[in-house]
Parts: structure tokens; C-alpha cells; sequence
């Protein structure tokens, strides 16, 4: 991030003014005036000072919608040098954190927040939160296979929980069916989908406890609206 733009958002003044002070030889960047405009600085790492006084950007908490594309891990740090979806969320200041996992190859609705207590309880179980599903399967799945997937089937050592499936669309050779869960295992959908004949060719997360991408096209994030995260919160007992 640009230091101006740091000092901005940290609310030391406005980016002009912020911009003022640079130039006046008042910031520091590891202890060591800075001059220089442009200058890009790492929030991890970097130690900012205006006046020798340590500026941190507060820890307001942010809750960030993101359209994650196909491509991306979910990490923050990936050891194959893959991108990851912090590649896409290099304007916010504050360090957020994903709300549970999505493949690398899954797109749609990924939540990212630095507020602990609603991304714990939003990813746990108790709280039966709401995840819907496109998957794009190979084949045409019979009403049997629907059901099924609807009813819990046994995929490794462990049987899904009830949930809504819908057959949405028929293609040439492919079908569109809409999955809704209130759990969140590691591959789940396209175990789910496999185990009853019908491989994943693509998947994307529609909706998360309700939450949609629709105004979003892949790699775009916005802040969640105010009513949003109300309802989240409310969701899991935390209002
Ligand atoms: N189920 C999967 O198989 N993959 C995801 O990314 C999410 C749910």
C-alpha cells in the first residue's frame, strides 16, 4: 500500500496533507525519513512513524464480500506461488481473515473479516449457517441420485446432513444443480456429487447465510453493508 494512503486511512489527516508531510521529512518508515511520494510500504512488516509517534491503522473491523474467480487459494501464503485471494484485496489496511475455505478452483460468495467471534461462530456447526451451492456435474443425475444428495450420502467416513437439492438445467451432456448445506467439509459438494456418480466440473458458492455476489463480477470485493453484517450477527446469536 502507498504510505500516503496508509496514513490516510490510519486517520493521521487527509491524503493531501498526508502527502504534505512526507515531503516535509516528518514520516518514517523504519525509522528512516521518507521523502519520496509513492512510496509503497508493507503492512506486515513496516513500522510507520509521523513525527516519531507509531501510526497503526486501528483495528476497525471490516467485513469484506468478495466474488472469488476460479484460480485463487484460499490462504494467505500458498508454498506452489499460486495467487491467493489477498492478491485481490490489496486495498484494505486492516488484516482480515477468510470465513472458512473455498478450492482454488470454487468461485462465488467468500466472506473475509478481522472480527474473531463472528467468523468462529459463522464457521461452526452449531450454527447451521447456510451455504448454496452451483455445481455444474457431468451427466444428467436420475430423481434417485437427487434424492440422495438431498438425503446424506456416505462420502470417506462421514454421511452428509439433510440437504436442499435441485436440478436446475440440463446441457449437452451436463446438468446445473443447486445444492444448499448447513455444514462445511473440506471438498464437500464435489464429494458429495462424485459419490453419487456425477463429477464437479465447476462450482460456485452462491450464497453464504444468505449473502450474494449478484452485484459483484469475479475478483471484485465491496464492504458488506451495515445491514448485512447486522443480520450475520443475528444469525449467530451475537445480537
Ligand atoms: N465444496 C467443495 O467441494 N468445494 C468447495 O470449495 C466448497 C464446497
Amino acid at each position: 500500500m502507498r504510505l500516503n494512503r496508509f496514513l490516510a486511512q490510519a486517520g493521521v489527516d487527509s491524503r493531501r496533507k498526508c502527502d504534505l508531510l512526507i515531503q516535509q521529512g516528518r514520516v518514517s518508515v523504519n525509522g528512516v525519513p521518507v521523502t519520496q511520494l509513492g512510496m509503497k510500504i508493507d503492512l506486515d512488516r513496516d513500522q510507520i512513524a509521523v513525527d516519531g509517534q507509531p501510526v497503526r491503522v486501528g483495528e476497525r473491523l471490516t467485513y469484506i464480500l468478495l466474488n472469488k474467480p476460479a484460480g485463487y487459494i484460499v490462504t494467505a501464503q500458498d508454498t506452489h506461488h499460486r495467487k491467493t485471494v489477498f492478491d485481490l484485496l490489496s486495498r484494505i489496511p486492516q488484516r482480515v481473515f477468510p470465513v472458512g475455505r473455498l478450492d482454488f478452483d470454487t468461485e462465488g460468495v467468500l466472506l473475509l473479516t478481522n472480527d474473531g467471534d463472528l467468523a468462529f461462530r459463522l464457521s461452526h456447526p452449531r450454527y447451521q449457517v447456510s451455504k448454496t451451492y452451483l455445481a455444474l456435474v457431468e451427466g444428467r443425475p436420475a430423481q434417485e441420485a437427487l434424492e440422495r444428495l438431498s438425503q446424506g450420502v456416505r462420502v470417506d467416513n462421514w454421511v452428509s446432513s439433510p440437504a436442499q437439492v435441485r436440478l436446475v438445467k440440463v446441457t449437452a451432456g451436463n446438468a446445473l444443480v443447486e445444492i444448499k448445506l448447513h455444514e462445511g467439509r473440506k471438498r464437500q459438494v464435489k464429494k458429495m456429487c462424485q459419490t453419487v456418480g456425477h463429477r464437479v466440473k465447476r462450482l460456485w458458492r452462491i450464497a453464504f447465510a444468505g449473502i450474494r455476489v449478484a452485484d459483484l463480477s469475479p475478483g471484485q470485493w465491496r464492504p458488506l453493508r451495515e445491514s448485512e453484517v447486522k443480520n450475520l450477527k443475528k444469525l449467530v446469536k451475537l445480537l
